[in-house]
């Protein structure tokens, strides 16, 4: 049993002094006891400061699908590295990561490089807002497209909220006010807006899993729906894939669903770890960048050392075993929770698609954002303490990735701490 993190807190005190909460990015702070300080991470294992190992679920918040310092990728990176760290022009790796990122989405002709999902999020939006001439954008209550003023809205609202909610305190509202909202799932709600809003809506942007608020497929047919009002009222049909990209799969969502959208964003995963995103799409929509006065910049766009790990990435995950392989993982998580919880009496649900578990202690079913609002959150926390003194690293919010190195031992020793963790809620409550 694990049962302190001395030296992580004090590091975290230290680091309250130079940096803004102690974090890189703000949403780690709501780790459970207090974020943590790692020194190291290798396949699906990570040390932290105070000398304990983890099985990681958290994979860097998504990125890691390969799992940590996949030797494929040192490679490619260190061979990079020697060789040119940015050109600040143009070299061969932008042309053949693209071509190789392409070849897997049949919908696309072109793309666009950045750095983070946010920014490939906003130069989507400029795109659709370019071609047709309109600004309003739809979005789905409780889905999270980056941290950008203009769509930052109703990612976690008050579950009865259903109208256009900023998530910032400094955010400006004109930045969001051609943004509307309705819930995941609800046809009928999109079909109205649709209607009343035909001349205006420049896209409607969707995570066509919704990742980021209880891995929620989309009902039967929801995604074709999106499709044929997008095409009939001249909409950009956007989907972010910033999480799904590479994790449910090598050509995503759009393939297993069926449904193309006319621009895809991807990050995460995309590069195993190293900071890329694209925007992906046909050619009359993204050529606009040089044809039609479209601004899309950044002095990092397209750097080498980024695109190597990408190249060595995209070229490991072609293998025709990686996914089912992942899959499997994750199905084997999946139903051992269940049986877990339902073995402890408290009721749960747990939703996957490949790559990723999402737990829902103290809800029966969801479909949208307002059952991901009724979970047993301080349950939940409760149980990520719990699991960190047994060795496992989970996130807050209740999802759990999973990567081509977890195995199945690393499963089963996991679900093993569940029951132990869980065996202990159950018996105090
Ligand atoms: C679906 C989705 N889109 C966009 C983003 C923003 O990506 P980034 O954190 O790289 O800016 C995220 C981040 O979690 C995401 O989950």
């Amino acid at each position: 049993m694990l049962d302190n993190w001395a030296t992580s807190f004090g590091m975290w005190e230290r680091a309250k002094q130079s940096l803004g909460g102690g974090v890189s990015s703000g949403l780690r702070l709501a780790m459970k006891p207090h974020p943590l300080y790692f020194d190291r991470a290798n396949g699906s294992k990570m040390w932290d400061v105070d000398g304990h190992v983890y099985t990681d679920y958290v994979l860097g918040w998504g990125p890691v699908i390969l799992g940590h310092c996949d030797p494929d990728v040192t490679s490619a990176v260190q061979r990079q590295v020697q060789t040119a760290v940015t050109f600040g022009a143009q070299h061969p790796l932008e042309y053949l990561v693209a071509e190789k990122v392409l070849s897997h989405l049949k919908f696309a002709e072109r793309l666009l490089y950045s750095n983070t999902g946010s920014e490939a999020v906003q130069i989507a939006i400029r795109l659709a807002r370019a071609v047709t001439g309109r600004y309003k954008i739809l979005k789905f209550i409780g889905h999270y497209h980056g941290w950008s003023d203009q769509i930052l809205v109703s990612y976690r609202p008050s579950p009865h909220n259903s109208s256009v909610h900023g998530e910032s305190t400094g955010q400006s509202s004109k930045a969001y006010e051609d943004v509307l909202v309705v819930h995941w799932n609800d046809i009928s709600e999109v079909e109205r807006i649709f209607q009343e809003h035909a001349s205006e809506l420049a896209a409607v942007i969707a995570e066509p899993v919704l990742g980021n608020s209880g891995v929620i497929e989309p009902i039967d047919g929801f995604l074709g729906r999106l499709r044929e009002l997008a095409s009939r009222y001249g909409a950009v049909l956007i989907f972010d894939e910033v999480i799904t990209g590479y994790r449910i799969g090598i050509s995503g969502a759009s393939q297993r669903y069926g449904v193309s959208p006319d621009l895809v964003t991807l990050g995460k995963a995309i590069a195993n770890g190293f900071p890329l995103s694209v925007v992906a799409g046909r050619a009359e929509i993204v050529d606009q960048v040089y044809k039609q006065g479209v601004v899309h910049a950044g002095s990092f766009n397209g750097n080498p050392v980024v695109l190597a790990a990408c190249l060595a990435t995209l070229n490991k995950l072609e293998q025709p075993h990686v996914f089912t392989s992942i899959d499997d993982r994750t199905r084997q998580l999946q139903t051992g929770l269940r049986e877990i919880f339902r073995r402890n009496r408290i009721p749960a649900t747990v939703n996957a698609v490949t790559g990723m578990v999402q737990l829902l202690p103290g809800v029966e079913s969801s479909v949208d954002y307002r059952d991901y609002a009724k979970v047993n959150w301080e349950m939940y926390n409760e149980l990520t303490v719990l699991l960190l003194s047994e060795g496992q690293f989970v996130m807050p919010g209740g999802r759990l990735y999973v990567s081509l190195s977890h195995t199945v031992e690393d499963i089963s020793e996991t679900l093993q701490a569940f029951e132990r963790s869980v065996s202990k809620i159950a018996n105090k409550t």
